[in-house]
C-alpha cells in the first residue's frame, strides 16, 4: 500500500485525495520517555490527524523535580485515555493504523516501559507492526515534518536530558560530533530556576525553568551584573559542559542572598539581570560549539545547502535560536527549528520519525514484539568525537546577535 501511495503521490497529489482505493499511510506515535504522555496520529505527508499531550509538569514542580516511580504511575493512569482522545480527534479506529511508533530509548526506564507495553498491547490487539524509536533521533528529524529541509544537515539537540551536535546524513545515519560532559542545558535552567525560586512568582509557578529564565531575562537592565564562566573555552572540540555555569550560578545566588538578606521564601532583587546573564552565557557556549561543528562539517556538505537544525525543549528559546540563526547566516547557512509546540516532547515527533524510517526502509517495522526492548541509555549515531578533537579547529568566534552587554560578563576571554 505504501508503494502505491508513493507512486500516486509522484503522479498527482489531487489524484491521491480523490482516489477511493489509495490512502495515505497512517502511523501512531507514543512518547513516554520522561514526564509527558504524548500520543499522535499522522499520515505520511506529516498531516497531524490527532495529537494529545498530557504533561505531568504541574505535579512534578510541586516536588522540585521528577520522581521516576510517580512519573510511571501517572503515565499508567493516563495513557489509555490519551490514546482514546487521540483516536477520537483523528476520527479513526485502531484497525485503520498502518504502524505504531514508540519511544524505546533513551529515557527514564520506568516511563519508557509504560509506553512500550501499551504500544505492544495495541500492536498485538490490532495486528500492527511496531517501529521502535530513538527519542533524540525523533527530535532531530521533527523539523522536516513542517519544512523542506533536505539531508544532510547539522543538528543541535538541546533538551532537559541532552546536549548533542550531530551530522544527519539520512533518516537513519547520524554522526555524533559533540555531547555534554555533564549536565544538559535544560537541566541547568531547571535547577538554577528552582534555586533562584522563580516558582514563587505566580506567573512562573508551573512553567519549566528554561521558559521562566527566558521570560525573566526580558526585563533585564544590566545583563552584565552577574558573572558566568565560558565552559571548555580551551578545549578545541564540540563537547558541552553546563555544570560549571550551574555551580557558578548557585554561588552567585548565595552571595546575592547573603548581601541582600533575602528570606527563605524570597528572590534576589536583580533576578532579571541574573537570568539575562545566564541566558547569554548558555547561548554563547552553544554558539561556539556549534560554530566549530559547522567548520568541521563544511567539507561534508559539499555543494548541498548548509542547514542547521535546532531541536529539543531548549530550542523553544528565542534568544538562543536567534543567536544560532545569526551564526548560521555567517556561514551562508540557514537555521531551522520545529514549531514551538513540537520542540518539546510530544507524540507527533515519534509518529513522524516512524514515517521517516518506514519511507527509508520498511524493515524497521517489527512483528517480533517480545524482542522490542527499552533502553534507559542509548548512544546517538556513530561517534566522530575523536575526529573532531584531532582536528582541533581554531575558530574566530562569530559575535552574539544581541544583548552584547552580557558578553562582557564572561570571565574567560575567548
Ligand atoms: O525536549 P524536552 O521537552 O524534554 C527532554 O527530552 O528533556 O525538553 C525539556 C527541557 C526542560 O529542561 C526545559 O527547561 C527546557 O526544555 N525548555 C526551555 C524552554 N522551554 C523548555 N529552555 C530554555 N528556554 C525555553 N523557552
Ligand atoms: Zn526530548
Amino acid at each position: 500500500m505504501f508503494t502505491l501511495t508513493t507512486m500516486a503521490l509522484r503522479t498527482s497529489k489531487n489524484f491521491v485525495f480523490k482516489s477511493a482505493k489509495i490512502r495515505y499511510l497512517s502511523v501512531l506515535g507514543i512518547e513516554t520517555s520522561c514526564d509527558d504522555t504524548g500520543i499522535a496520529l499522522l499520515n505520511e505527508n506529516g498531516e497531524v490527524l490527532g495529537n494529545v499531550l498530557n504533561s505531568q509538569q504541574k505535579f512534578h514542580t510541586r516536588y522540585g523535580g521528577i520522581i521516576p516511580p510517580r512519573a510511571q504511575d501517572l503515565h499508567r493512569a493516563r495513557i489509555a485515555e490519551v490514546f482514546e482522545h487521540c483516536m477520537q480527534e483523528a476520527k479513526m479506529t485502531p484497525d485503520m493504523l498502518d504502524a505504531v511508533g514508540v519511544t524505546t530509548r533513551p529515557g527514564l526506564p520506568l516511563s519508557l516501559l509504560v509506553g512500550a507495553r501499551f504500544a505492544k498491547h495495541i500492536a498485538r490487539k490490532y495486528k500492527k507492526p511496531l517501529v521502535p524509536i530513538h527519542h533524540m533521533e525523533a527530535h532531530a528529524l521533527q523539523a522536516r515534518m513542517e519544512q523542506n529541509i533536505p539531508f544532510p544537515f547539522l543538528c543541535l539537540l538541546i533538551s532537559g536530558g541532552h546536549s548533542q551536535l550531530v551530522f544527519v546524513r539520512s533518516a537513519t545515519q547520524f554522526l555524533l560530533l559533540g555531547e555534554s560532559l555533564d549536565d544538559a542545558p535544560g537541566e541547568a535552567f531547571d535547577k538554577i530556576a528552582r534555586r533562584l525560586r522563580l516558582f514563587l512568582i505566580p506567573k512562573y509557578c508551573y512553567w519549566n525553568g528554561g521558559q521562566a529564565v527566558e521570560d525573566a531575562a526580558k526585563d533585564a537592565k544590566n545583563p552584565a551584573r552577574f558573572e558566568f564562566p565560558l565552559p571548555l573555552a580551551r578545549e578545541r572540540n564540540c563537547n558541552f559542559s553546563f555544570a560549571g555555569i550551574k555551580n557558578n550560578a548557585f554561588r552567585n545566588i548565595r552571595a546575592a542572598e547573603r548581601q541582600e538578606g533575602t528570606p527563605p521564601d524570597g528572590i534576589i532583587y536583580n533576578y532579571h539581570d541574573f537570568c539575562a546573564g545566564l541566558l547569554a552565557a548558555v547561548s554563547r557556549h552553544l554558539m561556539n560549539r556549534t560554530q566549530r561543528a559547522l567548520e568541521f562539517t563544511l567539507p561534508w556538505f559539499g555543494d548541498a545547502p548548509r542547514s542547521l537544525v535546532v531541536s529539543g525543549g531548549v530550542a523553544n528559546n528565542d534568544y538562543i535560536f536567534n543567536d544560532l540563526a545569526h551564526l548560521a547566516e555567517h556561514y551562508n547557512s540557514r537555521a531551522y527549528r520545529p514549531s514551538k509546540k513540537y520542540c518539546s516532547d510530544n507524540g507527533v515527533m515519534i509518529a513522524w520519525n516512524a514515517i521517516e524510517q518506514i519511507k527509508h526502509n520498511r524493515s524497521c517495522m517489527r512483528w517480533d514484539y517480545d524482542a522490542v526492548s527499552i533502553h534507559g541509555k542509548a548512544a546517538l549515531g556513530v561517534s566522530k568525537l575523536d575526529a573532531v578533537t584531532e582536528a582541533a579547529i581554531k575558530c574566530k568566534w562569530v559575535q552574539a546577535s544581541k544583548w552584547r552587554g552580557a558578553q562582557s560578563a564572561l570571565k574567560v576571554t575567548q
